[in-house]
């Protein structure tokens, strides 16, 4: 009996996450032969859809997405049913274990049920206690509840929320996604470090100067303004992908690859975040938000003037930061980090940068010799370059910087299904290695709450501060020059 065949619940199904990324991640693991025909997926939403509706939309997902339809989807779209809820009211979660049975019978599905909330974060604690209350967590297999972000606006709420979904989930039937932890770099960034001799030695204050993340888009908020104004890129990005990231670099080696030691591990370096105090976040961080501008070649409204924004709006759309981590490793190392919308280009790009050597036996060229950078590409191209010094051509005694690049995935991923797709697959493998602990979620709401607080008391006078189709504004670049760096570039 394979443990990987369930029926999967997807709360929130006439929705964009479920259109976009779930349903064409279902059928590429489906052609794949990872579900074979013991499957079953169930749509709920508000809307009073048939299933037939439902299977016409997953399918037109499937062929807006892109990927290569095959001709027997009929099969695939067969394993889908659609059933209407209001998540408020018991006897909706009773009609739900109904049909949950009739299509385990159907399918020969092994009690196995995982519960995907893809829908509005406020009734995420509702919809678990009616799972446990309704009994639909007592099936004769594993359970598992996947949630989406926002898992909270701040650490408060997200406790709450917490202590609501374990009073019917245990931490491991617990799945929290945050989709950079699917992307195929941000995964190698471990193997980089810890499959490397020529890296793992150096990977400490001694040899590292900073290190630098990038993750820039040249998106506004969209239709997203709604949620976009009361949220910020603090919320939106740092204190799920950014911080991950930053864990995943800084973290120690794990005994072994099991999903409890690298847990630990990223736990512990998120435990060595130093704390600010409120009034000194402006040393640290520094905010932004959008005015007009060009991205290629187009005007672009500002911030305020979107659709479903405050035209006063205080909210950040970008974010630059300094972080420290104070462990023996890291002591000294400063990781810069900046996000933002409506930046010169969507990019997300690590650069570490090595401490000079201690002297310089070449002549100056132009500049003071480079020094060494390793970069990891997460996106849209995704690989490692490594940039050292060689020999200038018809010159003995002077250096130019030489570039060795990787190119892991030469094709634009960016926004292709496979980061859920690899998520959705350990999900349903029972590997959690790649979803968030509580603790870390815990631990990254406590430092970003930190800065809201301090951004709290004081209004950003300055917004708008740094034009569409840029890198952020001035301060951001001043963060580092004030320590003696600079970003380097993310073309
Ligand atoms: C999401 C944020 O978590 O990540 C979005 O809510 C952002 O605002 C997105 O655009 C970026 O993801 P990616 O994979 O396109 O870098």
């Amino acid at each position: 009996e394979n443990h990987t065949y369930c029926t999967m619940v997807i709360f929130g199904a006439t929705g964009d996450l479920a259109k976009r990324k779930l349903f064409p991640s279902i059928y590429n693991l489906y052609k794949k032969g990872y579900l074979d025909e013991k499957f079953a997926v169930i749509g709920t939403a508000r809307r009073g859809w048939s299933t037939e509706v439902f299977r016409e939309n997953v399918e037109k997902a499937l062929h807006d997405s892109k990927i290569e339809v095959e001709a027997n989807v009929e099969d695939f779209l067969a394993h889908f049913d659609y059933i209407p809820m209001d998540v408020t009211t018991k006897e909706s979660y009773q009609e739900l274990s109904k049909l949950i049975s009739s299509l385990e019978g159907e399918f020969h599905i092994p009690g196995n049920r995982m519960f995907y909330l893809a829908m509005a974060p406020q009734f995420f604690g509702t919809i678990a206690s009616f799972l446990k209350s309704e009994g639909l967590t007592n099936g004769d297999g594993w359970n598992r509840l996947i949630i989406e972000k926002p898992f909270g606006h701040d650490l408060p709420s997200a406790k709450k929320l917490n202590a609501e979904i374990r009073q019917a989930f245990e931490e491991d039937e617990i799945y929290r996604i945050d989709h950079y932890l699917g992307k195929e770099m941000v995964q190698n960034i471990e193997v980089i470090r810890f499959a490397n001799a020529m890296f793992e030695p150096l990977w400490n204050n001694r040899y590292i100067s900073n290190i630098q993340i990038t993750s820039s888009e040249s998106l506004g908020v969209e239709e997203r303004g709604g949620y976009y104004d009361k949220s910020g890129a603090l919320r939106d990005m740092v204190q799920n992908h950014i911080l991950q990231m930053v864990a995943l670099l800084a973290m120690e080696p794990p005994i072994k690859l099991s999903t409890d030691e690298i847990r630990s591990e990223k736990i512990r370096a998120l435990r060595a975040l130093r704390p600010m105090a409120i009034d000194e976040v402006d040393e640290y961080f520094v905010r932004g938000q959008y005015g007009p501008g060009q991205i290629e070649n187009q005007e672009v409204p500002g911030y305020r003037s979107e659709e479903n924004i405050n035209p006063e709006s205080n909210t950040e759309t970008f974010v630059a930061g300094k972080v420290l981590i104070d462990n023996f490793r890291w002591a000294g190392v400063p990781f810069y980090i900046r996000t933002g919308k409506r930046m010169a280009e969507k990019s997300t790009k690590i650069v570490i940068q090595f401490k000079d050597i201690p002297m310089n036996l070449y002549y100056k060229s132009e500049d003071e010799m480079h020094p060494n950078l390793l970069i990891i590409h997460i996106q849209p191209d995704q690989g490692i370059s490594i940039v050292m010094n060689g020999k200038k051509l018809d010159n003995s005694k002077e250096t130019t910087p030489v570039k060795l690049d990787y190119c892991n995935n030469c094709v634009d991923q960016q926004n292709t299904p496979e980061a859920y797709e690899k998520l959705l697959h350990d999900a349903i493998n029972g590997d959690a290695t790649n979803f968030t602990h509580w603790d870390e979620v815990a631990l990254s709401w406590q430092f970003v709450d930190t800065i809201y607080q301090a951004w709290a008391e004081k209004k950003a006078t300055d917004f708008p501060n740094y034009d569409s189709g840029t890198m952020g504004p001035k301060a951001a670049d001043d963060l580092l020059n004030q320590d003696g760096f600079k970003w380097w570039p993310i073309a």
